[in-house]
């Protein structure tokens, strides 16, 4: 039986996790030093470097799936700035994540557009399905959920994403059958 979502194609979610993994302090390293040469540029002064502080933080974020305690210490050395203040400016930013997070990561748009068309009815299904609530991951690390702001395409509401997919016009019998895909 097919999904009869709307899988919609050529747009980025806001962030796209690899699968759960330790890493080693120098593969931490490598992924700040490459976030930072990625975002800052050719800017060598830690204060211009600073100006690219979101960029970097969620370069590695994408790179590692998380923040890790290392990470935040290497890019407190590289832009001289208290690991505490990075800690509080990722912990403010929805998009960034202070926590390993599942192999999987659903993200759910609790925009009103998405909701006043059924996202609400869809929220509560999946929150069931996988016995999660916003911003908790499954014992068996498997699964992350969180929910997302607009991201565009309130048209075709309500919106799921998990992992680099994105579906549209998703309705609570289909959720199941959503996640089923994912190993
Ligand atoms: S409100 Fe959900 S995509 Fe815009």
């Amino acid at each position: 039986m097919s999904v009869e979502t709307t899988e919609v194609e050529g747009i980025e979610p806001a962030v796209v996790h690899p699968p759960r993994h330790a890493w080693s302090e120098e593969e931490v390293r490598a992924a700040v030093q490459a976030a930072i040469a990625r975002r800052a540029g050719a800017a060598s002064d830690p204060l211009q470097m600073r100006e690219e502080l979101i960029p970097i933080l969620s370069d590695i974020n994408q790179t590692l799936g998380y923040l890790p305690p290392e990470a935040f210490v290497e890019v407190g050395k590289q832009l001289r700035m208290p690991v505490s203040q990075l800690f509080s400016v990722a912990s403010f930013y929805q998009m960034l994540s202070t926590k390993p997070r599942g192999r999987h990561v659903v993200q759910f748009c609790e925009s009103a557009p998405c909701h006043v068309v059924g996202g609400r009815q869809v929220w509560a299904a999946l929150q069931e399905a996988l016995k999660l609530g916003p911003g908790e991951t499954s014992p068996d690390g498997k699964w992350t959920l969180q929910t997302t702001s607009c991201i565009g395409i309130c048209a075709v509401g309500p919106v799921l994403i998990v992992d680099a997919d994105i579906y549209g016009n998703v309705t609570p019998a289909q959720v199941t059958e959503i996640l089923a895909k994912y190993r």
